[in-house]
């Protein structure tokens, strides 16, 4: 049954049911878990031990030691904020975890008090709620399409686009290679190297790859990682050369809100923003203003 069809017959339905009940069935339809079960596949499986994996191979804050620059202007930031990797802690997870007195939401703001404000959380990953976002629901049909995700990372994006796309290639690109090397073991371990692989390079080496690119995908690649007149190179390289037409841009925050804080223009004549339906319920996880952050671009 289709959505269409399925939405009908849903209608029939509540047109059946006692008027004063109708509301609560709709709060229990929308608020309750009873019915998450139903979106539970096995690709939510294969990325849960996946990222079950990365935890057991990673410290708490899901950052190594040879990230000194990011560890510094994480510091450098207005509010106290940490690093919670999305992909690999959901809001449960973090729940119990703050339970155990193993992570914080909060810090003090003076010693010894009450006084508390909430710490500020950032991702350096899409989670997995995101990732189905994107590959289901934002992005068409990949089948015999090349996907490049620019700082993989943990390799999230490369997971989620093989489990819940058709891509026919997923590389990623990582300068860190710690990353390089988790990255790796886990496409191993999995048997993904058929459509994955992870290059230790620099985006701004790889003329040839994003060239031939279809969906180049940017989750806040510079922002922690590059000071920024290597950024506002970086962005120029990325604007010169990834010029397909008809290929597609993923990013977040937006082209806009990355390259004003840049004071770098955006090429004109190189990228139209694409409408995006964000109206979709992918689970108890899903994060609205989380998914408000991904916009999707065409190269013209
Ligand atoms: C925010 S993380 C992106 C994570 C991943 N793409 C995801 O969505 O789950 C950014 C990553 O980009 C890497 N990076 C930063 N600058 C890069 C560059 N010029 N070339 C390749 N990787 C870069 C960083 O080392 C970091 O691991």
């Amino acid at each position: 049954m289709n959505f269409v069809e399925a939405k009908l017959e849903l209608q029939q339905l509540l047109n059946k049911v006692n008027l004063c009940e109708v509301g609560k069935l709709l709060d229990w339809m929308k608020n309750s878990d009873e019915l998450d079960h139903l979106l539970l596949d096995n690709n939510k499986v294969i990325l849960q031990n996946i990222a079950d994996d990365l935890r057991a191979r990673l410290p708490l804050d899901a950052m190594f030691p040879s990230e000194a620059a990011a560890h510094l202007k994480m510091q450098q930031c207005a509010r106290p904020t940490v690093h919670v990797d999305s992909f690999l802690y959901g809001d449960e997870q973090v729940d119990s975890l703050c339970e155990e007195g193993a992570m914080s939401r909060n810090y003090c703001l003076s010693c010894g008090s009450f006084r508390t404000a909430p710490l500020e959380f950032i991702s350096h990953s899409f989670s997995a709620t995101e990732l189905q976002f994107v590959f289901q629901n934002l992005l068409p049909d990949l089948r015999d399409r090349t996907v490049v995700d620019v700082g993989s990372r943990l390799g999230a994006v490369l997971y989620g686009g093989y489990v819940y796309s058709s891509a026919s290639r997923l590389f990623g690109l990582e300068v860190n290679e710690d990353f390089v090397r988790l990255q790796n073991d886990i496409v191993h371990k999995y048997k993904l190297c058929d459509r994955v692989q992870v290059v230790h390079a620099d985006v701004c080496t790889q003329e040839v790859l994003l060239q031939s690119t279809d969906v180049l995908i940017m989750n806040n690649v510079f922002e922690y990682f590059l000071e920024s007149s290597k950024q506002v190179s970086a962005w120029r390289f990325i604007m010169q050369t990834f010029r397909k037409t008809g290929s597609l841009l993923v990013t977040v925050p937006s082209l806009q809100e990355s390259l004003n804080a840049l004071q770098v223009a955006l090429e004109p004549g190189w990228v139209e923003e694409l409408p995006v339906d964000y109206n979709v319920y992918l689970g108890r996880d899903t994060d609205p203003e989380a998914l408000r952050q991904i916009h999707l671009y065409r190269v013209l």
